[in-house]
């Protein structure tokens, strides 16, 4: 889809769909007001006829407007004025682009941002509808042997503007919104995948594919002889149960503008391609759904394009370490004892708590990178489902400051994030009389402590710890990867990269 921007007037637009919005209690928006003026009253007298209250949300498609160039009139209800708000306004955008989108309409000229939010700018206003757009076109069905009949697609959107300095906003709203959706998109076509397609080895040869696509990432992939030279006892012990073997991922973005010596973000995601749970079995009821648990290396990915798409100046490696976690025979067995790359042992009682095992070796690697910042990305404790819900992503750090710059981040794009406690009281729950460390601290606080076991491995930098388990998937019938938490990421390196 192509986003434009022009200094067109609404009543001059000849497009397939004009998109206004009006305010509860029948007050127009300006360029509402605008088109009622220049077609004698017709949106009052729409509103008269009451199909529309405009509550947050609704919306009515007019056809063939009388005494206007554009062929549809697209209303949607944008609540009371005084009452915008971050997720009103989101309500607004995508009900906008889901009418439009399930309409004939092949393009549109959308007056949305008009709409006074406190706080928010212009480009914030401009990106939130084109998210919508990406939100609501999105589809995945690569695996339908029949792909289903397309609408007359939808393929241009355009932002009116007046004024150098909104022109200026309105594109790079445009840039960021379409970088956004272009690396929401892949991070949520690679979750969609199913397990026997999305291996390992599937992963890493899409991380080549960005690397080829994109002069600014390099990627580099480490096979499983390479691990063991370096000592990734942990990560390669959860790849001895599986046939598929394991890859070390690894992508390097340099933003031209960045200075070249400035230290990276390192972005780690956890790759585990299908999580059966190993020895410690998962019960089989929704275990398809353990396909997901490599949204977080895909949000790696995901936020690689976005920030490779806005040629961010700012450096950053995004490490994917990534593998089945199957019940071979060679598989870990609970009691086993294994050697992380950082030199301490892991008494691995439940083998199911593999995520923790892949990405401890992971994070001992990115030290190499000489980080600024880690940044950990996990489906990794069904504790985290059960404590924050679908709503709100868990975030553990070992450094207040960059756990602040995330909270804002998130609620700055809605994709919210929020911290849990890393205290040394929660730490002593994986005393292990065998070896350094158990792998599981028991039942209770399970996401802190899995946050725990990972703290003893990133000491040496600024770390924060991001549990999506809740955020990343939806299930039932309208299941699916959510994109999560790219918007989040992608934010957070925007801020970075202005200096914030
Ligand atoms: N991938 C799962 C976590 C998970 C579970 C994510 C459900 C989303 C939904 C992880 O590898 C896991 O199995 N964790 C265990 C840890 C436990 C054994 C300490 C869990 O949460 O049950
Ligand atoms: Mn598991
Ligand atoms: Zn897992």
């Amino acid at each position: 889809m192509e986003f434009t921007t022009s200094t067109v007037t609404p009543e001059k637009a000849s497009n397939a769909c004009l998109i206004l919005g009006i305010y509860d209690g029948n007050k127009l928006t300006t360029s509402a007001a605008i088109i009622d003026a220049a077609s004698s009253g017709l949106i009052k007298k729409v509103l008269k006829g009451g199909d529309i209250k405009g509550k947050p949300g609704q919306t009515l498609m007019l056809h063939q407007p009388e005494g206007l160039a554009c062929q549809r009139l697209l209303l949607v209800g944008c609540g009371k004025e005084k009452e915008l708000s971050d997720r009103n306004y989101r309500k607004i955008c995508d009900a906008a682009a889901k009418a439009l989108v399930t309409s004939n309409a092949k393009d549109a000229l959308c007056t949305l941002a008009e709409l006074p939010l406190p706080e928010r700018e212009l480009d914030w206003r401009v990106r939130q509808i084109i998210e919508a757009f990406g939100q609501a076109s999105y589809r995945f069905d690569q695996m339908k042997s029949k792909k289903p009949e397309k609408k007359a697609t939808l393929h241009k959107i355009n932002f009116p503007h007046t004024g150098r300095a909104a022109g200026a906003l309105v594109k790079l709203g445009i840039l960021q919104g379409r970088a956004l959706v272009a690396g929401m998109h892949l991070s949520k076509d690679l979750s969609n995948l199913p397990g026997n397609v999305a291996t390992p080895s599937y992963l890493a040869d899409q991380a080549k594919i960005l690397g080829r696509h994109y002069k600014s990432i390099k990627t580099t992939v480490l096979e499983e002889k390479q691990m063991e030279k370096l000592g990734m006892g942990s990560l390669l012990s959860v790849s001895r149960g599986s046939r598929q073997p394991a890859k070390l991922i690894v992508m390097e973005y340099k933003g031209t503008t960045a200075r070249t010596k400035q230290k990276p973000v390192v972005l780690v995601g956890k790759g585990l391609t299908f999580d059966a749970g190993g020895i410690s079995i998962k019960p089989s009821a929704g275990m398809d759904e353990m396909k997901y648990d490599m949204v977080g290396g895909a949000s790696v990915f995901g936020t690689m394009k976005a920030i490779a798409e806005m040629e961010l100046p700012i450096n950053v490696v995004g490490v994917v370490p990534s593998s089945e976690n199957m019940p071979d025979g060679d598989a870990n067995k609970p009691g086993d004892i294994v050697t992380s790359m950082s030199g301490q042992t892991i008494e691995i009682l439940n083998t199911d708590a593999e995520g923790r095992l892949i990405l401890c070796d992971a994070l001992t690697y990115s030290k190499k990178f000489d980080p600024d910042v880690v940044i950990d990305i996990a489906t990794l404790t069904g504790a985290c489902v059960i404590a924050l819900g679908g709503h709100a992503t868990g975030l553990l750090s070992n450094n207040d400051t960059l756990a602040g710059k995330l909270l804002e981040a998130g609620q700055k794009c809605g994709d919210r994030a929020w911290q849990l406690p890393l205290w040394d009281e929660y730490d002593e729950q994986l005393k292990s009389p065998f070896a350094d460390m158990a792998n599981i601290g028991g039942r209770e606080a399970g996401t802190i402590t899995a946050a725990c076991f990972l703290s003893r491995y990133t000491k040496e930098y600024t770390w924060a710890h991001l549990d999506i388990a809740g955020t990343a998937w939806k299930s039932g019938a309208n299941k699916g990867a959510t994109g999560r938490p790219v918007p989040l990421l992608t934010q957070y390196l925007i801020d970075k990269a202005k200096g914030n």
